[in-house]
């Protein structure tokens, strides 16, 4: 048999088994999977406020002088409230939201609310439009390019367009899948030149307990191909899961001398804009059960505790050392909790963080090349530091 025969057989059985591992791979959530998701996020809903009971509201924070902290879409709801109330304990936050007009006239407020507790506000605004990547690149070069440290990334910022019909960003990616997971993914990548020189740094990412019902099909990240349909809650629940599971497959590539720690929490089911989109019925509803409903201080109390709490990063390197398969999950109680069960699915999370890597336009070995302190190309952008 002469080389281009065997060559070309060797690649058929490539194939075969690459079909064969396609057919192997879940297609779905099983119904038991599926059932005990469901039943954790009503318990949560219903047992959230005595699960929380010991926490105070505000959370007590430290003294935070020596931070500088991004808080994505802090224009509204818990990402507001965990500016606003690391700004108050002295760090220096950096509002990232798609408004900076909304961004300005809050800092004018909050300013003129605290003049006489203290120094002036440490508070600034910049523009970051999670559904454009272009709009997170610039950001990450525009941040990357003061050369100074950041020690805390909080990608709060997130959608749920309950009913509306499926939409894409202009880069072609499903809205939910865009807003709350790739571009924070995205973010956080670029942004690693200045969290190493933070560090030790956290990137925090606000997740939900409804990536409990979500399935990341890797072959259909647009949920276009025909195998699910398609709703808000399907885009919301598997955007969710994704960050999780590419928060899982980042926190292992980083080494412990990198000195930072990549956690996800879950703000609990809190009453903010995030149900602006429902129905009025629903809406009302949402009002009338307010003992059950977190307010948005109090759903800000998991991301302000995993930013800021000192242990976080000894149980980030619990986790390390016992080789987790998943990521730190920090829940509406402020307590470490167990992400969903096919979150800790390793397999899917490796398929997960190459196809955001590619969905990014960044190459397989970015992290790498950023704690090299090498440049990096991403096709939505020209250079990083
Ligand atoms: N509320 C809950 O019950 C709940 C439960 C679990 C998880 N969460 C998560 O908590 C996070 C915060 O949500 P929230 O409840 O506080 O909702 P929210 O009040 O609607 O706040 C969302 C924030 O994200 C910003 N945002 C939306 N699309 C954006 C984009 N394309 N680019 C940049 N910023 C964008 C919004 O900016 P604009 O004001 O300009 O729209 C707003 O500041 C989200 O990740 C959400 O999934 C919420």
């Amino acid at each position: 048999m002469n080389s281009s025969s065997s060559s070309s057989s060797s690649g058929k059985q490539q194939q075969q088994e690459e079909e064969k591992e396609k057919k192997r791979r879940k297609q779905g959530l099983g119904w038991i999977e599926w059932a005990r998701g469901w039943f954790q996020l009503i318990y949560e809903m219903f047992f959230q406020r005595i699960a929380a009971s010991h926490l105070e509201n505000p959370l007590p924070l430290p003294s935070l002088n020596d931070l500088t902290c991004i808080v994505t879409g802090s224009t509204s709801g818990i990402g507001l409230q965990t500016a606003r109330q690391l700004a108050e304990s002295g760090a220096h936050v950096v509002m990232a939201v798609r408004n900076p007009k909304a961004g300005h006239d809050l800092v004018q407020k909050w300013q003129s609310e605290w003049s006489g507790v203290g120094l002036p506000l440490n508070i600034e605004v910049m523009e970051l439009n999670l559904l454009s990547l272009d709009s997170v690149v610039r950001f990450a070069e525009a941040w990357n390019a003061r050369l100074g440290p950041l020690h805390v990334l909080i990608n709060n910022a997130g959608i749920f367009s309950l009913g509306e019909p499926q939409r894409f960003s202009k880069d072609g990616y499903e809205e939910h899948m865009q807003v709350n997971h790739l571009a924070p993914a995205l973010l956080s990548i670029l942004l690693l030149p200045s969290l190493i020189r933070g560090s030790p740094s956290r990137i925090v990412n606000v997740n939900s307990i409804m990536h409990a019902v979500g399935f990341v099909d890797t072959e259909d990240m647009n949920v276009t191909s025909g195998k699910r349909k398609f709703s808000s809650l399907v885009g919301y629940s598997s955007s969710k899961l994704a960050q999780i599971m590419f928060s899982t497959i980042l926190q292992k590539r980083l080494p412990a001398e990198a000195g930072i720690n990549v956690l996800c929490v879950s703000p609990g089911i809190v009453h903010t804009n995030v149900a602006r989109d429902l129905p009025r019925i629903l809406q009302a509803g949402y009002r009338l059960i307010p003992y059950f409903i977190f307010d948005a201080r109090e759903g800000s109390r998991s991301s302000l505790f995993a930013a800021t709490d000192p242990q976080v990063p000894e149980y980030c390197e619990m986790l390390r050392a016992d080789d987790w398969p998943v990521c730190a999950y920090i829940s509406h109680d402020c307590r470490p909790s167990n992400a969903s069960e096919e979150a800790h699915n390793l397999a899917t999370s490796h398929r997960v963080w190459e196809k955001t890597l590619e969905m990014t336009g960044l190459s397989s070995d970015v992290v790498e090349k950023l704690l090299d302190g090498e440049e990096v190309q991403c096709r939505y952008g020209l250079k990083q530091e």
